[in-house]
């Protein structure tokens, strides 16, 4: 564990996924603040999870969809928050815990996977003394589709008093 900016792992990993996203036909951008949002973490840890929520985004949205991970520091308390949202089918609440269980798969997705990608993240959250929650994103009339926005809450250090 070390002291890291998440805003600046979040605009590197994004960066790497640009490639994939184009060829799926997913808008993949990145809302991050300009300054830095410190925590302490582990980089190769928070970079996995990352990925994890990234692939999903982008393997579950159909074409043409969009993608944002977000990266903030709550101005009024001590966390910052790691959020992915796309423009795809959603989790229907009664799925939401069991999608972060190992080998869990939505039926009729489609889509290859070995339902390990959340137990990994949650495990990674937890190890970092985190939560994970899981909402809809938005809400379009054609296609009806909610869309998924997972957030990561982590705990920042306090500040140092400025002398
Ligand atoms: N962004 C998302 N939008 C819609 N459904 C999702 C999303 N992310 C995950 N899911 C659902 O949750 C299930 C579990 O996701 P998880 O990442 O754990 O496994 P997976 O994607 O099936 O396989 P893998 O181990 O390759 O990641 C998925 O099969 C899918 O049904
Ligand atoms: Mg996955």
């Amino acid at each position: 564990m070390a002291a890291l900016d998440l805003a600046a792992l979040a605009r590197d990993v994004v960066k790497d996924w640009l490639p994939r996203a184009w060829a799926r036909q997913i808008d993949l951008g990145l809302d991050a603040d300009d300054h830095p949002v410190m925590v302490q973490g582990n980089r190769l840890m928070l970079t996995e999870m990352l990925n994890n929520l990234i692939d999903n985004a982008i393997r579950y949205t159909p074409p043409g969809g969009h993608a944002t991970v977000r990266a903030t520091a709550d101005p009024f308390e001590p966390f910052a928050y790691l959020d992915v949202e796309d423009t795809g089918p959603g989790i229907a609440p009664a799925d939401r815990e069991r999608v972060m269980e190992r080998f869990y798969r939505v039926l009729g997705t489609n889509t290859e996977g070995s339902g390990l990608g959340l137990a990994i993240v949650r495990e990674i959250v937890q190890q970092h003394g985190g939560e994970v929650s899981i909402d809809d994103h938005v809400y379009q009339q054609e296609p009806r589709l909610a869309g998924a926005r997972f957030r990561i809450t982590l705990r920042r250090p306090a500040p140092e008093l400025s002398a």
